[in-house]
């Protein structure tokens, strides 16, 4: 079934045309991998669909219900809810405090609240920086503690934004590990991101943006060989690399 439906969603800054007319659908438990230059409107799609924007056009469904121009409030606690490419913890509070004001919109009981904000801690490898003030932590760990916060929601869905972005390869290898966790934990995931490592041996389905246009969607191992995507996107080293196997799927598994 797919949780998230997109139908031909378009948003439009005066003349520009950040999103045109995008559809696609996101099956539950999958992980998809959101992917194109700077400037395709990943960002602008997120923002969509999280309610940040109200598209131009188009309709949005989540759970087969329409939340199309919702707030982002609205949207968040029917489950849908997303990360900042941008992170913007709660800078003069500690760590433990950011994931516990998510965890507030999980539940308003304390002892549930404060339960799954160590969960999440523990999940995103945070728990030994807990006491620690969120505007001291280092970019990788500033960026798992947006996580940590969208996390603690208990979202249905989880909409990562850049959040392997300047991390260092174990950074990395870490976070992609979580991300499986999650899925694992039947949780649907879609991820933006440019590192290709962090995204194409985790995801079951790729799409791809460019000028605001879906140009590609389909399987990692048919993303990398498909022409369009290379000329906007990926050039060849990427696609060299995973076809010479260079690329190992994390889960142990074949590429398919
Ligand atoms: N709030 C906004 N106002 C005007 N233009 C915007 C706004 N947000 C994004 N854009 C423009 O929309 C296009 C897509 O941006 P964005 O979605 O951030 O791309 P990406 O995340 O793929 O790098 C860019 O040209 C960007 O400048
Ligand atoms: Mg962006």
């Amino acid at each position: 079934m797919a949780i998230l439906e997109v139908h031909n969603v378009t948003m439009k800054f005066g003349e520009l045309v950040a999103c045109n007319s995008i559809s696609f659908n996101v099956e539950e438990g999958a992980i998809v991998g959101l992917i194109g230059p700077n400037g395709a409107g990943k960002t602008t799609l997120f923002n969509c669909i999280s309610g940040l924007y109200k598209p131009s056009g188009g309709n949005i469904f989540f759970n087969g219900e329409e939340i199309t121009g919702l707030k982002p409030y609205e949207i968040a606690r029917k489950g849908a809810v997303r990360t900042f490419q941008v992170v913007r913890p709660l800078k003069d509070m500690t760590v433990f405090d950011n994931v516990l004001v998510g965890a507030f919109l999980y539940s308003r009981e304390n002892r549930i609240a404060f339960e799954k904000a160590y969960e999440c801690l523990r999940l995103c490898n945070l728990e030994h920086l807990k006491d620690k003030i969120a505007g001291e932590l280092t970019i990788g760990g500033k960026k798992r503690l947006e996580m940590a916060r969208a996390l603690a929601t208990n979202p249905k869905l989880l909409m990562l934004d850049e959040v392997m972005a300047g991390l260092t390869t174990t950074e990395m290898k870490a976070s992609v590990e979580v991300i499986q966790r999650l899925r694992d934990h039947g949780m649907t995931i879609m991820i933006i991101e440019h590192v290709m490592e962090g995204i194409m041996p985790i995801a079951d389905k790729v799409i791809v943006l460019d000028g605001g246009v879906k140009i590609a969607e389909d399987v990692p191992a048919s993303i990398v060989k498909n022409e369009k995507v290379i000329e906007a996107y990926l050039g060849t080293k990427y696609s060299k690399r995973y076809r010479e196997k260079k690329v190992e799927r994390t889960d142990g598994g074949a590429y398919t």
